[in-house]
């Protein structure tokens, strides 16, 4: 498997602002403020401590991705997003590892537009690769 950095974990939210307010106080800060992405119709921002970044992620209206998730799952974590020097040996890693991929490489707008890809994994759930 090529290295894979974490680069951050993604929390499911229902109200992002007074989310960003308690990481805050939990002494998190925002690396970025709130930035909407249209393609999976969510609100996005990042903070960050002690070298961890936290991605909140909040449903904007009932089509979004996430929808379903938050409704079953409430406020969680819900997935590790990785990055490799090269995403596509990466990514043909982790299916040879019982990865299967629920989407196509899509831009982040949150991410500078860079794409990203989900895969679940029959025994660890979700996860994220930068693309
Ligand atoms: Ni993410």
């Amino acid at each position: 498997m090529p290295t894979l950095k974490i680069h951050h974990i993604g929390y499911l939210v229902k109200k992002i602002e007074k989310a960003k307010k308690t990481f805050e106080a939990l002494g998190y800060l925002v690396e970025q403020d709130t930035v909407y992405d249209d393609i999976r119709k969510v609100d996005i921002c990042f903070l960050v401590k002690d070298g961890y970044r936290v991605e909140l992620v909040s449903p904007v209206s009932e089509d979004s991705v996430v929808s379903g998730l938050l409704k079953k799952y409430k406020n969680t974590p819900y997935h590790i997003c990785y990055e490799a020097e090269d995403p596509e040996a990466a990514y043909q890693k982790l299916t040879e590892n019982g990865f299967a991929a629920i989407d196509t490489p899509t831009p982040a707008p949150a991410l500078d537009g860079r794409n990203v890809v989900f895969l679940i994994s029959p025994v660890i759930g979700m996860i994220e690769l930068i693309y």
